[in-house]
């Protein structure tokens, strides 16, 4: 028996696009269309789809220029203003500059040369974005192309994984014994954590695994990759703490003095929702710790998964741009959206009357810990956590993660470049340390017979699947009305 099975019921890896912090640094110009008090989709679907994407000459006629230097590793500059700037894994970045914040995909496209047809990422490009003021009272479309370089240079995207290769084996069906089999031996080759077959994943084929979420695993770049900036300068974050206050040895949110500040467990089913599950459920967590009501019933994911034009719905996303989407438009309660969890053809709708709402909320502060991709830390992770609350971290599953059902899991480590492939979001609740191994608590959308109940304990501080690569947090802010956003979208369904 061949214990080698790759596996994916997951969804991050969304757009046909692969691009790193330095394809993307140096002179820009920016061309902005015009400003509006009404938030514009920008052309792009809700949720977007990747091969609909709006044409740049939707941001205006006569688009007005500004050039724009992105810098190591986290700066932006224009004429005499300063920013900063940050990618969004490897698919698009967000700016901020002068008062304003800009948001955009780098360019992807499928080319099609000697009968071959296969997606390229230009990554001195970008699709149509978004751009906004400060308050949100300004609102327009813009793209950006970089100086001093043939635009026409396309870079090759992220190619499929090898595990399923097209081959006979890809299409069998795994039987229950396969994956018994390939539990036992987990459970002979290690004991920190304990593997089981679960049943839900019994007589579907290695490519049905892989396509649960529509999507592709990506292969893992090894060329020579920038290394990440050596010592992260101090970020905003750290700025406003007392870094010197001694953190607990454990943490839980789910038991904070007998009390739990979380969503319960739900399961994604075969719709690939994880970051938005996992950004919902860490805004209404943030909003119980801060306001002190763990009875609050949380936000609706279903609205923001079918409604936001920055990430692809079903087919996957990032919580980064969750948050940004929940910044922009806002949040409403459960009731208001959510349908089914795995509603895989669901579309933008609500089931309320905003109007009728006393409050309303918004995310504010949307950040990657450490302030931009790629600068996170554990300390600084466990910090953000237990003095804000949970984060939305992701990481990439190995093969043996669908056995997992207890302990402190870990498999084989890997090293830390400036991008880090990561396939899966969860939820971080807390952390602690069990036979002498440190780990982080984890709330992942499999349902409650998975794992611990449905929570995982990965090992912690060894960057355990890219776990610590991409911790990303927002903030909720609470407001007597719907913003004008929110109303329009309403009145637009
Ligand atoms: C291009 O990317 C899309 C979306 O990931 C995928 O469906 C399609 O098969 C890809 N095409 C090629 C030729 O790789
Ligand atoms: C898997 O398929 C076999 C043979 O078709 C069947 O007997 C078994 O009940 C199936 N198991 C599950 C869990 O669906
Ligand atoms: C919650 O934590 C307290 C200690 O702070 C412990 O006594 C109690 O058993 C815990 N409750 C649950 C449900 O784990």
């Amino acid at each position: 028996m061949q214990l080698v099975l790759a596996f994916l019921p997951l969804a991050l890896a969304d757009l046909p696009v692969h691009c790193l912090r330095h394809q993307l640094t140096g002179r820009w110009n920016f061309f902005l269309g015009p400003a509006s008090p009404q938030r514009s989709s920008c052309g792009h679907q809700q949720p977007d789809d990747p091969w609909r994407q709006p044409l740049v000459e939707l941001a205006g006629a006569a688009p007005e220029r500004r050039e724009v230097e992105l810098q190591e590793p986290n700066v932006a500059v224009s004429g005499s203003s300063k920013g900063s700037w940050t990618m969004i894994y490897d698919e698009a970045f967000e700016v901020k500059l002068g008062g304003l914040s800009f948001l955009a995909f780098s360019k992807f496209e499928l080319l099609q040369a000697e009968g071959v047809s296969k997606n390229v990422s230009r990554c001195g490009q970008t699709q149509l974005g978004w751009y906004r003021d400060e308050k949100g009272e300004n609102w327009g479309c813009f793209y950006a192309r970089k100086l001093g370089e043939d635009a026409a240079v396309a870079t090759p995207n992220r190619a499929r994984s090898g595990a399923d290769d097209g081959s006979q084996a890809a299409r069998e069906p795994l039987d229950a014994t396969y994956h018994s089999a390939f539990a036992a031996t987990l459970n002979l080759i290690q004991d920190f954590w304990q593997a089981k077959a679960y049943d839900r994943f019994v007589n579907l084929t290695l490519r049905e695994l892989n396509a649960m979420a529509g999507i592709f695993r990506p292969a893992r770049p090894r060329q020579a990759e920038v290394g990440r900036a050596g010592s992260a300068p101090v970020s905003f974050l750290q700025s406003r703490r007392t870094r010197s206050r001694a953190l607990p040895e454990s943490w839980d949110w789910r038991n904070v003095s007998g009390v739990s500040f979380l969503d319960p467990v739900i399961d994604q089913g075969s719709c690939g929702s994880c970051y938005m599950v996992a950004t919902t459920h860490m805004l209404a967590a943030r909003y119980r710790i801060k306001h002190r009501s763990p009875d609050f019933p949380g936000f609706s994911f279903s609205f923001p998964l079918f409604c936001s034009e920055y990430n692809q719905g079903c087919d996957g996303g990032y919580a980064f741009l969750a948050a940004r989407w929940a910044s922009d438009v806002g949040l409403v309660p459960k009731d208001c959206g959510d349908t089914a969890s795995d509603a895989t053809g669901g579309s933008c709708a609500l089931h309320c009357d905003l109007q009728k709402l006393q409050r309303s909320w918004k995310a504010a502060n949307h950040h990657y810990v450490g302030g931009y991709y790629g600068a996170s830390s554990e300390e600084q992770m466990l910090r953000e956590l237990v003095e804000d609350g949970p984060l939305v971290v992701s990481f990439e599953p190995q093969s043996d993660l669908m056995y997992y059902s207890g302990g402190v899991y870990s498999s084989s480590p890997h090293g830390r470049s400036d991008w880090e492939p990561v396939d899966h979001a969860v939820l971080l609740v807390g952390y602690g340390l069990e036979r002498g191994r440190k780990y982080w608590l984890l709330q992942n959308s499999w349902g409650t017979d998975w794992g611990e109940e449905g929570f995982i304990r990965m090992a912690r501080g060894v960057d355990e699947s890219g776990v610590e690569s991409i911790a990303e947090a927002a903030d909720v802010l609470e407001e007597p009305r719907p913003s004008a956003t929110l109303l329009q979208l309403a009145a637009s369904l």
